[in-house]
């Protein structure tokens, strides 16, 4: 079994439900403390042996892709004043992995975002992280799926549970156990099901794919 070593972050998306805070900046560059939510993600990728990292950009998401990059001019108005420190976490953050952008040129949907990755991946296993998904987890949920993949060769979802008044805004999954801990085996998906319709509540959140269909 190929090793998992590339990570696709779709990123194209418009995302609505943030306005107006994400009308000029991509809701992935939106800050929790010091830095911004993309950064915990290819951290956590990072974290996990992840060694490239597919961006799926559109128009207007440049920032992100020069979060990644190396300023030259920052970087030389930071050493005429002398701030090291600053410099230092700046080129960590340009150093941290090697990243390739893939442009999704309309908005048509998450699966058709991972879809745009598919030459890009070739033809070996991929984990598909969400530039807005954040897990605290001592452990990277990254790591756990990488993991877990190792020692059952099968596709992974990583669910979370959601508020049973909110599955209808969700895809819902239902599985049986597997006898492996934590994992079940999915038996039935249903995106967002009618209010009140689905007995569970696990939605997906970072997924690994065998491998994409022949391309
Ligand atoms: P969301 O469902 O959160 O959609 O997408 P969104 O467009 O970002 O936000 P809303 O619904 O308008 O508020 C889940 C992930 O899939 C990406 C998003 O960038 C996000 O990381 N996505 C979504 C794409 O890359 N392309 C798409 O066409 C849709």
């Amino acid at each position: 079994m190929t090793k998992i070593r590339k990570a696709v972050i779709p990123v194209a998306g418009l995302g609505t439900r943030f306005l107006p805070a994400t009308k000029a900046i991509p809701k992935e560059m939106l800050t929790i403390v010091d830095r911004p939510t993309i950064q915990y993600i290819v951290e956590e990728a990072v974290a996990s042996g992840i060694e490239e990292v597919i961006l799926i950009t559109s128009e207007g998401k440049a920032a992100i892709e020069n979060h990644f990059d190396y300023d030259f001019q920052l970087d030389t108005v930071l050493k005429e004043k002398n701030k090291v420190q600053l410099r230092e976490e700046l080129k960590n953050i340009s150093n941290l992995i090697d990243i390739v952008s893939v442009r999704q040129k309309e908005p048509l949907g998450l699966g058709h975002a991972i879809w745009m990755a598919r030459h890009v991946v070739g033809d070996e296993p991929f984990i598909v992280l969400l530039g807005d998904d954040l897990v605290r987890s001592k452990v990277p949920c990254c790591k756990q799926m990488i993991d877990l993949f190792e020692r059952v060769g099968e596709s992974i979802v990583a669910v979370q549970r959601v508020p049973m008044d909110q599955t209808h805004q969700y895809g819902i999954v239902e599985g049986e156990e597997t006898g492996i801990e934590r994992t079940y085996k999915v038996t039935h998906m249903v995106e967002k099901p009618a209010p009140g319709s689905s007995p569970v509540r696990l939605s997906g959140i970072s997924w690994i794919g065998r491998a994409f269909p022949s391309i």
